[in-house]
């Protein structure tokens, strides 16, 4: 019975999660759920991993919490290094969130160009169908469609082109689509050149376009408009970053190296709400040899009981060879899930990089996401769960389990994924409410 507690459809009564482990969910009715996109691309090393869990108790056991303006702790510290080891950036600042990542992204990008003597760059330049984040900037920087929630508010930033192999490639080569890209955003870039701050780009399209990629070599050609205009480039990694993609990071795969980068989700893994900014030695001896100090940071930033259940997701990452396990369970889904699309007409594409996947569906002629929508129903009929995409670009879900995920698992996934499209074939019924 719903009470005062507000969800986003109100009046919605979704199932109370009782219990979680692996890559499993129970509702308070003893249901089990296969976690197909591990909540919002977030759960990487699973549910309730006991290393985590005994890291959580130990921690809470000595001090949850101290101001990180009078205190460090070890455990910031050491996520601060095994961070910075993993990814190659010198620097990290720790946040909540993964709006709060990619806000302190834009925030440093504009520190940056004062430090250097260019204070008037204060624009930035985002994909047209992005999504960075809720917030006020991060959902200015978003093509979703809530930013009507923020109309006259948010800043005009939504202008590039992003990977819709889809929609926009034709018949044209991979090459031929990005120079297409690469030379409308030149144009747009080129126009904001003098008051440019940075580019901020998602790797792969997440949330808004359900793991599309961009055509090879989209990125670099973005990072060298960057370099060319004197503003710096971005990597919205929140959902891409911590191997979801494969790599620590997914710009490692294309060989860019971004000036900042806003992680967040794997980072905590379900277990405690913390994101991160890596930073690049350019911004940081720009500080360094400038002001010396950061400015902003959140009361709960890098608070000593996120940071050490953080750091214990970190070593699970290691120890557990997390990445590369994810590339070879991405492989096998992959592979099972380009067979269902042969059989399901509704299934229109298929892509993505590694582990995190997106279908698309064949709309027909609905309003656009009740197709995703109605998925997302068939399939928690049949116990998985699957992250419909939202913004108003495409109709699509996005599977996403944790790395760790098994085979006999990856089997239980596709069973109960052919089963739901099956349903939505023979009878399609448009959901009720839309998910968020
Ligand atoms: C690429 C990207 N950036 C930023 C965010 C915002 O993260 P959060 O919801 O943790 O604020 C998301 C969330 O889905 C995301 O996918």
């Amino acid at each position: 019975m719903p009470g005062p507690l507000i969800h986003n459809a109100l009046g919605a009564a979704p199932p109370v999660v009782a219990r979680a482990e692996g890559v499993w969910l129970w509702d308070a009715e003893g249901n089990r759920y296969l976690d197909g996109c591990a909540g919002a691309v977030v759960s990487a090393i699973g549910h309730s991993h006991p290393h985590v869990v005994e890291a959580i108790a130990a921690q809470a056991a000595k001090a949850t919490y101290a101001h990180r303006g009078a205190f460090t702790s070890e455990a910031a510290e050491a996520v601060g290094e095994t961070l910075s080891r993993m990814s190659g950036f010198p620097g990290v600042w720790l946040v909540g969130s993964g709006s709060e990542a990619t806000e302190a992204a834009m925030q440093f990008a504009l520190q940056y160009q004062r430090e250097v003597g260019e204070p008037q760059r204060t624009t930035f330049l985002t994909a047209r169908a992005g999504y960075h984040g809720s917030t006020l900037g991060a959902l200015s920087a978003s093509g979703h469609a809530r930013r009507a929630a923020v109309a006259g508010l948010a800043l005009d930033m939504t202008a590039l082109p992003a990977g819709d192999a889809l929609r926009d490639q034709g018949d044209q080569s991979e090459t031929e689509y990005a120079e297409a890209m690469l030379r409308e955003a030149r144009t747009i870039i080129h126009e904001h050149a003098d008051s440019l701050a940075a580019v901020m780009i998602e790797p792969v399209g997440g949330a808004t376009l359900g793991a599309n990629t961009h055509p090879a070599g989209y990125l670099a050609g973005l990072k060298r408009l960057c370099e060319e205009t004197g503003a710096l480039f971005i990597a919205d990694e929140v959902m891409t970053g911590m191997g979801r993609t494969g790599t620590v990071l997914a710009c490692d795969a294309e060989g860019v190296q971004a000036d900042l980068v806003a992680m967040g989700k794997g980072l905590g893994s379900g277990y405690t709400p913390i994101a991160a900014v890596l930073v690049s030695s350019r911004v940081l001896t720009a500080i360094e040899q400038g002001s010396g100090a950061v400015l902003g940071g959140h009361t709960y930033a890098g608070n000593p009981l996120s940071a050490a259940t953080a750091l214990a997701v970190l070593e699970v990452f290691e120890t557990e060879d997390v990445i590369a396990r994810g590339r070879g369970a991405a492989a096998v889904l992959r592979e099972q899930l380009d067979e269902l699309a042969t059989r399901h007409g509704i299934v229109t594409d298929v892509r993505g990089r590694g582990m995190l996947l997106g279908l698309e569906l064949d709309a027909g002629g609905r309003r656009q996401g009740a197709t995703a929508s109605a998925l997302y129903a068939a399939c928690a009929a049949h116990g998985l769960v699957v992250y419909p995409t939202t913004g108003g670009y495409v109709d699509a879900v996005i599977i996403a389990p944790p790395l760790m995920i098994e085979r006999g698992e990856i089997s239980v996934l596709v069973v109960a994924l052919d089963a739901a499209l099956t349903d939505l074939e023979t009878s399609y019924e448009a959901p009720q409410r839309l998910p968020d």
